[in-house]
């Protein structure tokens, strides 16, 4: 369990905010098989503010699609503050969160994201005006640094002032923004925010089966952890993750026929809750079905295959006939 401000959540792990991936069919297939926490997509304040249709609909849920929370992207506190009662008027969130580790370059360009890290003053507050203005928690999503010039103790004053600002908790992402995604995970530097904040931390980073779950919590000490890439195409994560860590225990893994059924509901879910693009819904649902391939019989020849096809109709036989 996790507590976050006055939220109570029933598990300690969280299916990460995902940019272009942790849409509503994603998080309807993620929560039917363990997962119990879920975020949006992360939503742009300007966007928000200037209410753009796609960013509007990155807010779209049903009532199952509960508790979630929503992160914010940006770097102008009154913009922020604007763009949370938006989302408040929108969706239900039971917490929001403010995006200081994305290190896409034409996000950092203009100084939001990760590069909020390089600019304390306005992080914090950002993270006033929202603790003070909002009626639910407020958080902060980071990294351990911007670049190699970073220093852990500059990374444990700014978690500490989070805090003090009113922060409820802190997703910790143990890279460099300029590692992006690979590379190894600092483990320490997770730990050294774990033991500097009294609020709870969540880790992230390579979150990718239930061992490295139990080594980020074993090795940081944090509250739970963010499950982010090992959730694309494998949803099975959550309760692979909870079985692990209260049993010791690897669950078995899901058969052929278990993927390829999640794999066709989620398409399924992609048609009947997705606005189509111009394209329809055929880019996404490649995408997905991409993700799914890993560990099937001739993974290869399948992944080609996939790329090739137009139709639904034709995607979904495709899938019906693996391994026969
Ligand atoms: C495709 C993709 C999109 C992401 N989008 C976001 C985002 O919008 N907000 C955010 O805070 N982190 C985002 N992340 C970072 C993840 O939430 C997570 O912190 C990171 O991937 C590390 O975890 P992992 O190594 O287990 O994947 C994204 C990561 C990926 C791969």
């Amino acid at each position: 369990m996790l507590k976050i401000g006055s939220v109570e959540i029933q598990s300690n792990i969280v299916t990460a905010p995902l940019s272009g991936c942790s849409d509503l069919p994603f998080r309807m297939i993620c929560r039917e098989l363990g997962a119990r926490f879920c975020f949006f997509e992360m939503v742009d304040a300007v966007s928000l503010t200037r209410k753009h249709i796609k960013t509007i609909e990155m807010l779209k849920t049903i009532p199952e699609d509960s508790p979630i929370a929503a992160q914010l992207l940006g770097k102008d506190p009154d913009m922020m503050l604007n763009g949370a009662q938006l989302i408040l008027e929108h969706a239900k969130p039971v917490l929001i969160d403010i995006n200081s580790g994305c290190p896409v370059r034409k996000v950092v360009n203009r100084g939001a994201g990760a590069k909020l890290l390089e600019s304390p003053a306005v992080l914090v507050s950002i993270v006033k005006k929202l603790a003070s203005a909002l009626p639910v928690p407020v958080t902060v999503k980071m990294r351990i640094g911007y670049d190699q010039k970073y220093s852990l103790d500059d990374t444990l004053d700014l978690a500490k002032a989070c805090e003090d600002s009113g922060a409820a908790a802190l997703f910790v992402h143990g890279r460099l923004a300029s590692q992006k995604y690979s590379g190894e995970v600092n483990y320490a530097a997770i730990k050294a925010v774990k033991n500097a904040v009294k609020i709870p931390v969540i880790g992230s980073g390579n979150i990718l089966n239930p061992t490295l779950a139990e080594k980020m919590l074993a090795e940081t000490g944090c509250d739970g952890v963010l499950a982010a890439r090992g959730a694309l195409g494998n949803p099975w994560i959550f309760r692979e993750i909870e079985h692990f860590l209260k049993t010791g225990v690897l669950m078995e893994k899901p058969s052929l026929s278990e993927r390829k059924t999640d794999l066709l509901r989620h398409l399924l879910y992609i048609k009947t809750h997705k606005t189509p693009r111009r394209s329809g819904h055929m880019g996404l649902m490649r995408k997905v079905a991409l993700w799914y391939v890993t560990g099937f019989p001739n993974a290869a020849s399948v992944r080609g295959n996939i790329t090739k096809t137009r139709k639904y109709e034709e995607l979904a036989e495709l899938i019906e006939r693996i391994g026969e």
